[in-house]
């Protein structure tokens, strides 16, 4: 008793000393994995599916699992398959690009969606080039005005940028439609087109949800309608998956306590709302014929979403999630031109989650 009691006059005695300090940290990270733990377990023994574009290793890491840091060796460990994500720096970034494997092609990256994805875009352009744009990641993100002035025309949708050799582009999506509308055209114009992209990564949903709140409707009935679109949508999302990696993004996880104000309320913006529409595109991509190139539905970019959920608006990706998303991207970009051994020689015997199928 007197022992506690001497102890807690003793601390106020310190002050800021540094005990106290630590002793809040721990306590806030041990908060933070408790909280992290039952999140993701509420929400992971809900979901349970994967698919694969090519059978490679890469496939693995686009699957349902968690990931586990180890804050030690700064490294982290995608489970339950138990490989490693890798980190890449911007040299090896830049140096991926520009290995151009036997197509001899340039690297060609469409992203198509609503703002969440013009964010992975921007996470690409930060891996890329080390300018940030993403003020909705980071409010201390600034650009260089030069480089900002060189790239204006690129906020626009469908406009282009290349860095680091590699052809970054984002088209503003942010709903489906019946066969007949912008999305449908663009997906359609994609195949036909001179360029074939390397990598489509494609994700719509929040704006419908939002739409059909707004409307009064009840969000089962728009979740079918969404779901009737997107199987209208697949067909020619197959077939452009047969000459480009097709990523579907699934609607990402909010922080729900940031959007009580007014206006995200009725937005419909919930997690059980997001959960049921992402489990539209993934029942109708379950049940697809199985081919040798699918439409890989990116389950882990939902589950870093939901783990991290560092967003600085509730509705947007923070920059932590936003980076481990970017990086499973550049990983699944960069491993099969990655046989070059002076890539991998800082860590030749690492069991990387994309590995080149030797
Ligand atoms: C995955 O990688 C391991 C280890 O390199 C290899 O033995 C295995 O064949 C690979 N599997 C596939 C499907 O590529
Ligand atoms: C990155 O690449 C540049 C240019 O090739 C080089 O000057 C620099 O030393 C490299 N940095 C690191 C950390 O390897
Ligand atoms: C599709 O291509 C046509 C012809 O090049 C073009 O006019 C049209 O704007 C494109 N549509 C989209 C949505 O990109």
């Amino acid at each position: 008793m007197g022992g506690s009691q001497s102890r807690v006059r003793h601390w106020h005695r310190l002050g800021h000393s540094a005990i106290p300090i630590r002793i809040a940290l721990l306590t806030a990270i041990v908060i933070i994995f408790m909280s992290l733990r039952k999140t993701t377990t509420t929400y992971l023994e809900k979901v349970y599916y994967s698919a694969t574009a090519t059978d490679d290793n890469c496939s693995r890491l686009f699957q349902s699992g968690s990931l586990k840091w180890n804050l030690r060796e700064g490294t982290s460990t995608w489970r339950p398959r138990d490989c490693e994500l890798r980190y890449r720096s911007l040299n090896d970034s830049v140096k991926c690009m520009g290995t151009h494997g036997k197509s001899g092609k340039r690297r060609y990256i469409v992203f198509i969606g609503d703002s969440r994805v013009k964010q992975l875009r921007d996470g690409m352009v930060l891996a890329l080039t080390g300018q940030d744009y993403d003020a909705l990641a980071d409010r201390t993100a600034s650009v260089d005005p030069i480089f900002r002035q060189a790239h204006e025309a690129f906020q626009t949708s469908g406009s282009s940028l290349v860095a680091a050799g590699a052809r970054l582009r984002f088209d503003q999506h942010e709903y489906l439609d019946d066969g007949d509308g912008g999305l449908t055209e663009l997906i359609r114009n994609l195949t036909t087109a001179d360029e074939v992209p390397s990598l489509v990564v494609l994700g719509v949903g929040a704006w419908q949800i939002r739409q059909c709140h707004r409307g009064r409707k009840p969000q089962n009935t728009c979740a079918q309608h969404y779901s009737q679109q997107f199987r209208k949508l697949l067909p020619l999302l197959q077939e452009l998956a047969q000459t480009t990696d097709v990523l579907w993004l699934p609607q990402g996880a909010l922080r729900e306590h940031f959007l009580r104000d007014g206006n995200h309320v009725n937005a419909g913006f919930t997690n059980h709302n997001m959960i049921k529409y992402n489990n539209e595109v993934r029942r109708v991509l379950g049940s697809e014929q199985a081919s040798t190139r699918k439409v890989v539905y990116w389950q882990s970019a939902w589950e870093t979403s939901l783990m991290i959920n560092d967003g600085l608006d509730g509705f947007h990706y923070g920059y932590n999630s936003k980076h481990v998303m970017t990086q499973m991207l550049m990983d699944w970009i960069c491993h099969p031109y990655e046989g070059d051994p002076e890539l991998n020689a800082n860590r030749p015997n690492s069991n990387y989650c994309c590995m080149l199928n030797k």
